[in-house]
């Protein structure tokens, strides 16, 4: 059985929300909860749990020593994965609810209070650091609340039946670039309500034409509440977009939607994780335009380098060097990055790296 510990100041906080509901029922037969007050593992007589921070300023910081053996305490008997509930922790979601849901061990939730907890056993006895957004609550526990509600509806036997996980928001990943999909909108009955009707190709029965219609829906929805958007996206002119197509799914690409070549000389939009690659099928077109015209083809300006960025370096590498494209190996450069470059059937050069954040300082090299 799946058993949390939360380690609180305030143990009458719990099972709070946890007790209602689908997770509340499951309570005791699916999983397990044991809550620990932190003050109880004070050693002085007044039972004191905190202390001023070294340096001055606002608040208190829990003590190392207390909060060490309230840790130790929930270890004990069968171990644990230690996470400490912080807005300075990396943003929880649901691939990290799967993880938390995976555990093979109790999951031992530390919730901290005031300014927080004493840095120093954060290093040295805690697994992991969760924020569920970026702003301050005045403690963990609304947190630890929240990570066990998405963690604990996906145990096994929980859920009624399980199909209904993997069809809402953020179980669903889009085929195309595998990136997290918001669900697409529900319907029920009636099939016109107040005059608004229920779109037709749901109550039309061919199930590829809903599959096709849910998946634009989770797409556009994904896309109107994103708050990071590619400002800049990579535009090749290219004259075939079989090759095109055939090059960069043998890459790892995959087609996110394509216009056919007859409407404006055709559009192709490819992905591979935060990477979009744009083809138009009218180089001969944009050669007619003033400023493609002046210009030499090797003149500044039209010079162009395509940066890729991957995790998965090496699986690239490997199947550039199969399609035979690649004309610098993989090597590390002075800026701490590995890279190889590429020229693509169209002549294009393409450095394909590890993913990074360029804004980074440490890639100024000195
Ligand atoms: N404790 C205080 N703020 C928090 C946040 N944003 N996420 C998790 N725990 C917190």
């Amino acid at each position: 059985m799946f058993v949390a510990k939360v380690l609180t100041l305030f143990p009458e906080a719990f099972p709070g929300l946890l007790g209602q509901s689908v997770v509340g029922r499951a309570l005791g037969q699916h999983w397990a909860l044991d809550v620990l007050n932190i003050r109880d593992y004070a050693t002085d007589k007044h039972r004191t749990v905190d202390d001023t921070p070294y340096g001055g300023g606002a608040g208190m910081v829990l003590k190392p020593d207390v909060v060490a053996a309230a840790i130790a305490a929930a270890k004990a008997t069968a171990g644990g994965h230690v996470v400490y509930l912080g807005p300075a922790g990396r943003r929880f979601n649901q691939a990290k609810a799967r993880t938390l849901a995976a555990l093979e061990k109790p999951l031992i939730l530390l919730c901290g209070h005031y300014e927080g907890v004493d840095e120093r056993v954060l290093e040295r006895a805690v697994d992991d650091v969760i924020s569920i957004g970026d702003y301050v609550l005045s403690g963990g526990e609304v947190a630890a609340q929240v990570v066990l509600d998405a963690t604990v509806r996906l145990l096994p036997g929980v859920l009624g039946g399980n199909a209904s996980l993997h069809e809402e928001s953020f179980d669903l990943t889009d085929p195309a670039t595998q990136q997290p999909l918001v669900e697409y909108p529900h319907y029920t009955r009636p099939a016109v309500w107040e005059g608004h009707d229920v779109p037709a190709v749901l109550q039309g029965g061919n199930h590829a034409e809903i599959a096709k219609w849910r998946l634009e829906q989770a797409r556009e929805r994904t896309l109107s509440i994103s708050e990071v958007s590619n400002t800049s996206v990579t535009e090749l002119h290219v004259n075939d977009f079989s090759i095109a197509k055939s090059f960069y799914t043998q890459l790892g690409f995959n087609v996110v939607w394509e216009r056919k070549p007859e409407e404006f000389k055709g559009y192709l939009v490819l992905a591979m994780q935060a990477n979009l690659l744009c083809l138009w099928g009218g180089s001969d077109v944009i050669h007619q335009h003033p400023f493609f015209k002046e210009r030499p083809r090797n003149e500044w300006g039209t010079g162009v380098e395509i940066v890729i960025c991957t995790s998965d370096l090496d699986v690239l590498y490997k199947k550039a060097t199969a399609l035979g494209c690649v004309v610098e190996a993989l090597k590390m450069q002075p800026w701490g990055l590995n890279d190889f470059r590429i020229r693509d059937p169209f002549g294009y050069y393409i450095r394909v790296t590890t993913a990074h954040d360029i804004r980074n300082p440490r890639y100024a090299v000195k």
